[in-house]
């Protein structure tokens, strides 16, 4: 077979293997109206929950939401990167890849967006080794255990104390500013023409994916300016949620270790790797999220959580923990002293006391539980709150012998009969399946609007011409509208493919298992029409509802010009409400 760029060879192996066929090897499935079921390998199912649709090529579970198309499904199953996944099923499909189809050549237009970050990165990896204030960048980084090795191999970088420099960099590599722009990199300047550059007297940490690309950059300070740390914006190839800084370093360590921990910064990570603990990701100070846990239970399902010393580490931890749990992985955790971070500890030489902590590392449920009965024993809570926020948390364990071994320690610990926890447990999962209905409301419209413009394209302009995607609340669904306004839809599979996160490509597979009620052109142009007005109508009806209390208060605060400028306002929106209500749909 002749070389084929990587979205053809996609295309082909998908054309060669069925999906039913695939699947099939790892479950059985019976048919069921136009699709095929089984059970779902992905979570405890009891009843067949996983639908396959042959035609379409995806799989989506009704009950856990998992879902994909035919690399979706063996990345989930052997926890494959997306690449590993294409190789394996090339093999299987005999579709050959050559070196070259997985390389640069094939300009796409996110092939762009990654040449410039790893053009930009280099740029400021060389001005870090060579401009006015390498010294002292190297030596600063030096102190905190950070060596020319590692600021090599990181490609460690400098923005230098201009405003242009960027600029005029990729002016001279021909590269339009436009796409800088669009990577964050330069921001438009206010009144004048031109652009000018966000990082300035930083260093410069590049971020990259699970296969080592550039997606953004982070940038610290060294004079104490704020912000500490500066960070590329979302892009449309940088998903704070779905990367862990060093992944792409430490995954074979990891695997080989098969533990992983789990820092908070980049110093963190950096001063670890140095001293020879390579088995560890960073969460950029952002919350861990789901894919974030999806992604890391690829390698190892024993994980260490070493989060900073303080009260925002540990308040942290409890949703990590909530976070791991749902995916099936009970975390440790290391304790910190006040104070202290990893970081701190390796450029201190304390590196033999911070293994120990993490050989020590006791699993972050009992953590969880002491505290709730610290906090209940020193009056700060009462038992009934502590026992349910355990609850809370004990509903979430998916192994069931764990289960019944936390039900009945927890009992023990405060007292409480372990029908009574159980019960407690019931009705938390009662209110979060109540919660959960609420949030499927206001998305179905959301939803809808998705299915329509993926069976009509061309509605994609209305939607970016009126700039309707602010009216789209929810983020995964918000990021593939986006992606599909900015670079077109061709097929399902080519757009799951622009997409490492888990969640991003579960809403899409959904969307497509679910496509068959969009009707007509006409009705559906129609069906598109009234899913915006009702968003804007409910945006207004917020605005509305938070101007009263503003009003409200004003009143209270005897602020009557600030009354009369609200009322203003209020009526303004009241007459934009009516004037949507009134128009033709
Ligand atoms: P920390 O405040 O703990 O920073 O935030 P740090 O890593 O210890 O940095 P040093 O040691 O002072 O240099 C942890 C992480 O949170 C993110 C960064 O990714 C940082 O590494 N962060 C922090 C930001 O994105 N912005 C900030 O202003 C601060
Ligand atoms: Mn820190």
């Amino acid at each position: 077979m002749e070389n084929l760029a990587y979205e053809s060879v996609i295309k082909e192996i998908k054309r060669r293997l069925s999906i039913v066929n695939l699947i099939e090897n790892y479950l059985s499935l019976r048919r069921s109206g136009k699709s095929y079921v089984g059970l779902c390998p992905f979570h405890d199912d009891k009843n067949p929950s996983l639908h396959v649709n042959e035609e379409k090529g995806v799989f989506h579970c009704f009950a856990c939401g998992a879902g994909g198309d035919i690399f979706g499904f063996i990345m989930r199953y052997n926890n494959l990167t997306f690449s590993e996944s294409v190789k394996e099923l090339a093999r299987r499909a005999d579709v050959k890849l050559e070196k070259s189809s997985i390389s640069v050549k094939n300009r796409s237009k996110r092939d762009i967006l990654f040449k410039t970050n790893s053009l930009v990165c280099s740029f400021y990896h060389e001005f870090l080794r060579r401009s006015k204030r390498s010294k002292e960048v190297i030596d600063y980084l030096a102190g905190r255990g950070i060596s020319l090795e590692i600021i090599k191999e990181f490609q460690l970088g400098y923005a230098p104390d201009e405003w242009d420099t960027l600029v005029q960099f990729l002016t001279a590599k021909n590269i339009p500013l436009s796409v800088a722009e669009r990577l964050g990199l330069v921001i438009k300047r206010n009144n004048k023409d031109g652009y000018y550059d966000r990082f300035r007297k930083r260093i410069m940490f590049p971020i990259k994916d699970i296969d080592g690309k550039v997606v953004g950059f982070g940038g610290r300070t060294l004079d104490g300016d704020e912000p500490k740390y500066m960070n590329s914006p979302e892009s449309e190839i940088y998903h704070k949620k779905s990367v862990l800084f060093g992944l792409d370093k430490s995954r074979d360590f990891i695997r080989k270790f098969d533990k992983a921990l789990v820092v908070e910064g980049y110093m963190d990570f950096l001063s670890l790797y140095f001293t020879g603990i390579k088995n560890a990701v960073a969460t950029l100070g952002t919350s861990l999220t789901r894919d974030h846990a999806m992604l890391l239970k690829r390698y190892t399902d024993k994980v260490v959580v070493v989060f900073d010393g303080d009260e925002a580490g540990i308040k942290a931890s409890l949703r990590v923990l909530q976070v791991f749990l749902e995916e099936g992985v009970s975390p440790l955790m290391v304790v910190l002293p006040k104070g202290d971070d990893p970081s701190s500890f390796i450029s201190a030489g304390r590196q033999d006391e911070f293994q120990r902590l993490v050989e020590g590392a006791a699993p972050l449920l009992d953590i969880f539980i002491e505290k709730n009965i610290r906090d209940f024993q020193e009056g700060k809570i009462t038992r009934s709150r502590a026992v349910q926020e355990v609850a809370d948390v004990l509903k979430k364990i998916k192994d069931s012998i764990e289960k019944s071994h936390y039900i009945k320690k927890t009992g023990e610990s405060f007292g409480v009969r372990e029908n009574e926890l159980l019960s407690l447990m019931k009705y938390s999962e009662k209110l979060e399946k109540e919660r959960f209905k609420t949030k499927k409301a206001a998305d179905t419209q959301e939803r809808l609007i998705l299915k329509i413009v993926l069976k009509f394209p061309e509605y994609l302009n209305y939607l970016r011409e009126e700039n309707l995607i602010d009216f789209i609340s929810e983020n995964d669904i918000k990021t593939v509208l986006k992606e599909l306004i900015l670079n077109g839809f061709d097929d399902v599979p080519s757009l799951l493919i622009r997409f490492s996160s888990g969640s991003v490509q579960e809403i899409i597979s959904e969307t497509v298992f679910f496509s068959d009620d969009v009707p007509d052109e006409a009705t559906a142009w129609k069906m598109l029409r009234d899913c915006i007005r009702t968003l804007k109508l409910r945006r207004l009806e917020d605005s509305l509802r938070l101007l009263r209390l503003k009003i409200d208060q004003a009143l209270a605060m005897k602020n009557f010009i600030l009354e009369k400028e609200l009322i203003k306002e209020y009526r303004d929106l009241v007459e934009q409400e009516k004037s949507i209500k009134g128009g033709s749909s």
